[in-house]
């Protein structure tokens, strides 16, 4: 549960989105979030307080002059203690309300009011010419001047029947950004390649050799990787996975296109990490067309040849300049320590993430083994969310002890 024990005030102004707002509150709270809803008049006529209400399990604020709160300050009550104030959704109106620092209703009269360092995250929800509107635009800027941060919107179908930027995003995405703005930023300005998931060789057009990666450790550190601050890309092969929110994803199928994707955008990046299940051999003699059995025939002859290797690549050209910082993965059915140290030297590569025993692929939860110049350090099982984390950590120091050093 990613928001345990954290108090966020989910603020709603007036505007359609506020259907997905319900949503939103029920994830927040599956996540582990105390939820403190305050909702402005204009958000009433689209959803009604009750609803948020039990959703949240916690009275719904509406007004400023409710008696309820004993002190009658709702507005200072609220905030203090909190985590995060939400505004999701957020109109053009509220925009301009926080930009101004108006406080004539109790939502804005709070945003106002709120502790130094409580952060406010506004999820925007209008229609595209209201977003591309000269004095929404100014409004947006001055948020981000203010350290307001701007989750969104997303581009897309609108519910007035229009297309183009102001969607709200999806609660889980909104979920995932939340959840991102906890997480401490130590890969801030950096950008991170990673290759994940497993390849598929052809044999003819309709068959293939694949193994049974799952992708899933691999979008796990993507996203772990974009929580920390980073500008991630993900060179992946076929998965059923969903893209973590803010990571540009390339979709490959063998070994060689992913190298070409890699090789291609491998320039200015400050960390590789290759957690791909490559194929070591490709099919020599694939066909072009589907292969036909024959009455008593004899079966298909596969001749393979070797692919290359894109880790090594990869990292006899950080030779030059020092970049990428390479992480490799392995995964060792026996003696993981003694094949782990041989392989980061082998490969070439300052970190490599040694997997406990091979049959992890699929599974949610893993054990994983770091090596580097000084020797190992075992993380202890954990989900794969929580393992990407601990290792994004690991890498930002080394990067940081790297830059101390040069
Ligand atoms: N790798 C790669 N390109 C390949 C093969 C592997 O980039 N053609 C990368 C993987 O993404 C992973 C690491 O190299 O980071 C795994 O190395 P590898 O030598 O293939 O190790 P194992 O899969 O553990 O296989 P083996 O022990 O058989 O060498």
């Amino acid at each position: 549960m990613d928001l345990q024990g954290k108090k966020i005030v989910l603020g709603l102004s007036g505007g359609v989105a506020c259907y997905k707002a319900a949503e939103l509150c029920r994830a927040l709270i599956k996540q582990g979030a105390q939820v403190h809803v305050v909702m402005t008049e204009a958000a009433t006529h689209f959803i009604g307080a009750v609803t948020m209400q039990a959703l949240s399990g916690n009275p719904v604020w509406l007004d400023q002059w409710d008696a309820r709160m004993a002190n009658n300050m709702a507005h200072i009550d609220l905030t203090r203690g909190a985590d995060a104030i939400l505004i999701a959704p957020c109109s053009a109106d509220f925009m301009r309300k926080l930009a101004h620092g108006a406080c004539d209703d109790l939502l804005s009269t709070l945003c106002v009011a709120r502790p130094h360092g409580v952060p406010l995250l506004v999820a925007p929800a209008m229609n595209v010419e209201m977003w591309q509107n000269a004095a929404t635009q100014r409004n947006a800027a001055t948020l981000r001047a203010d350290g307001i941060q701007l989750f969104g919107p997303g581009a897309g179908e609108q519910a007035c029947g229009e297309t183009g930027l102001g969607r709200m995003l999806e609660p889980e995405q909104i979920l995932d950004e939340l959840v991102a703005s906890f997480q401490h930023k130590i890969l801030a300005g950096k950008r991170v390649l990673i290759t994940a998931g497993p390849t598929f060789e052809a044999i003819d057009p309709v068959r293939g050799i694949t193994n049974l990666s799952s992708g899933k450790m691999g979008y796990a550190i993507a996203r772990a990787a974009r929580e920390a601050g980073a500008e991630v890309t993900l060179v992946s092969g076929p998965t059923a996975l969903p893209t973590p929110f803010g990571v540009r994803r390339i979709d490959v199928l063998s070994a060689q296109q992913m190298m070409d994707a890699v090789m291609a955008g491998v320039e200015g990046q400050h960390v590789f990490i290759g957690v791909a299940a490559v194929a070591d051999w490709r099919v020599a003699n694939a066909s072009e067309q589907k292969l036909k059995k024959q009455e008593g025939g004899a079966a298909p002859a596969l001749e393979f040849v070797q692919n290359p290797d894109i880790l090594a690549t990869v990292a006899a050209t950080t030779s030059l300049s020092g970049w990428p910082y390479c992480v490799g993965f392995a995964a060792e059915s026996e003696n993981l320590v003694e094949y782990g140290a041989a392989k980061r030297e082998r490969k070439g590569i300052p970190l490599l993430v040694g997997n406990i025993g091979h049959h992890t692929f699929g599974q949610d939860e893993n054990s994983i083994v770091l090596f580097d110049e000084s020797g190992h350090t075992v993380l202890p099982r954990a989900d794969k969310l929580t393992l990407a984390r601990q290792l994004v950590s690991e890498i930002g120091k080394r990067l940081e002890a790297r830059s101390l050093l040069t």
